[in-house]
C-alpha cells in the first residue's frame, strides 16, 4: 500500500480564501479590520521564518499586522511591557509571542500577561482551562489544524484509538484533548506516549490515528505503524543539506518513505500540518476581532 498524502497546502489555501472574504466583509459592514500583533524575541532562524510566514499570511488575508522584533537580550520586564502595549492597542485583536523565548525570560509569566480575549494561540491558562472544561476559548492552532484536516479528509475518529507521541503544551497535550473531547473530530480513545514511554512501538502499532509531535526526526518508522493507519506528522526538523541553497532540508518526525508504505493517509513535511497552523491563527484572529465588536 502507498499512503494517500493529506495536502495541507490546498486545504489551507481554500480556508484562507474564505477567511479573506470574511475579513473584507467585517471591514465593509462594521469598519473593523482584524489585526494580529506578533512579538519575536531573538533571531532564531526557524522562529524568524515562522513569524515572517505568519505576517505574510496575515497581510494576504487583508488583516492588519503589527510586527515587533527585539534582540535576545530583551529583559523580562521589557517583554512584559511589549505584551501590555499590545493588550491596550485597539488595532490588535490577536497577540502571538513566538516560542521558545530566550532562557532568561519566564515563558509562563509572559504568556500569562496576554489578555485572554487576544490569546489567539490559545496558550494562556484561561484559554487552556476553558478548552479542557468546555467553554468559549481559542483552540491552539496546530491541534485545531490537525482536527480540521482529519474532518476534511473524512477520517472517522469516534471510537477509534488515537495515539499521540509527544506531550508538549503546544501540540501533544492539546491535540490529545481535542481527539478525546465529545465533539466532531473527537470521541477517540487516546493514548499519550512521551520520552519515558517504554516500548513506544507497542503503542504506535495499536493506533488507528497516529499523531507524532516528538520533535525528533525518525521517531516513527514503517515497522511501528499499523497497516492502514492515518499518520499525522507534526515534526519540522532542519536537516543539514549542503546541496541546497539554504543549507538544509525539512523533515518530519516520521520516516516518510517507510511509513508511506504502511499508512493509508499521511501528512507530508513540508506541506502538511504546517500551513494549517497559520490558517487556524488567521481564523482565531478573525474570531477575536468579531468578539471585540466586529
Ligand atoms: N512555536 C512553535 N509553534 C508555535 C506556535 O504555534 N505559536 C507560538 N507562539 N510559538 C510557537
Amino acid at each position: 500500500m502507498s499512503a494517500t498524502l493529506l495536502d495541507g497546502k490546498q486545504l489551507a489555501a481554500d480556508m484562507r480564501a474564505d477567511i479573506a472574504r470574511q475579513v473584507a466583509q467585517l471591514q465593509a459592514e462594521k469598519g473593523v479590520r482584524p489585526g494580529l500583533g506578533v512579538i519575536l524575541i531573538g533571531a532564531d532562524p526557524a522562529s524568524t521564518s515562522y513569524v515572517t510566514a505568519k505576517e505574510r499570511a496575515c497581510e494576504e488575508a487583508g488583516m492588519y499586522s503589527q510586527d515587533v522584533r527585539v534582540p535576545a537580550t530583551t529583559t523580562q520586564e521589557e517583554a512584559l511591557a511589549l505584551v501590555r502595549q499590545m493588550n491596550a492597542d485597539p488595532r490588535v485583536h490577536g497577540i502571538l509571542v513566538q516560542l521558545p523565548l530566550p532562557k532568561h525570560i519566564d515563558e509562563g509569566a509572559v504568556i500569562d500577561a496576554i489578555a485572554p480575549e487576544k490569546d489567539v494561540d490559545g496558550f494562556t491558562p484561561v484559554n487552556v482551562g476553558r478548552m479542557l472544561i468546555g467553554g468559549a476559548c481559542f483552540l491552539p492552532c496546530t491541534p485545531h489544524g490537525i482536527i480540521q484536516m482529519l474532518l476534511k479528509a473524512g477520517v472517522e475518529t469516534a471510537g477509534r484509538h488515537a495515539v499521540v507521541v509527544g506531550r508538549s503544551n503546544i501540540v501533544g497535550k492539546p491535540v490529545a484533548h481535542l481527539l478525546m473531547r465529545k465533539a466532531a473530530g473527537g470521541n477517540a480513545t487516546v493514548t499519550v506516549c512521551h520520552t519515558a514511554t517504554r516500548d513506544l512501538a507497542a503503542y504506535t502499532r495499536q493506533a488507528d490515528i497516529l499523531v507524532v509531535a516528538a520533535g525528533r526526526p525518525g521517531t516513527v518508522t514503517g515497522a511501528m505503524v499499523k497497516p492502514g493507519a492515518v499518520v499525522i506528522d507534526v515534526g519540522v526538523n532542519r536537516i543539514p543539506d549542503a546541496g541546497r541553497p539554504s543549507g538544509f532540508r525539512l523533515a518530519g518526525d516520521v520516516e516518510f518513505d517507510s511509513v508511506r508504505e504502511v499508512a493509508s493517509l499521511l501528512t507530508p513535511v513540508p506541506g502538511g500540518v504546517g500551513p494549517m497552523t497559520i490558517t487556524m491563527l488567521l481564523y482565531n484572529t478573525l474570531e477575536a476581532a468579531r468578539r471585540a465588536g466586529g
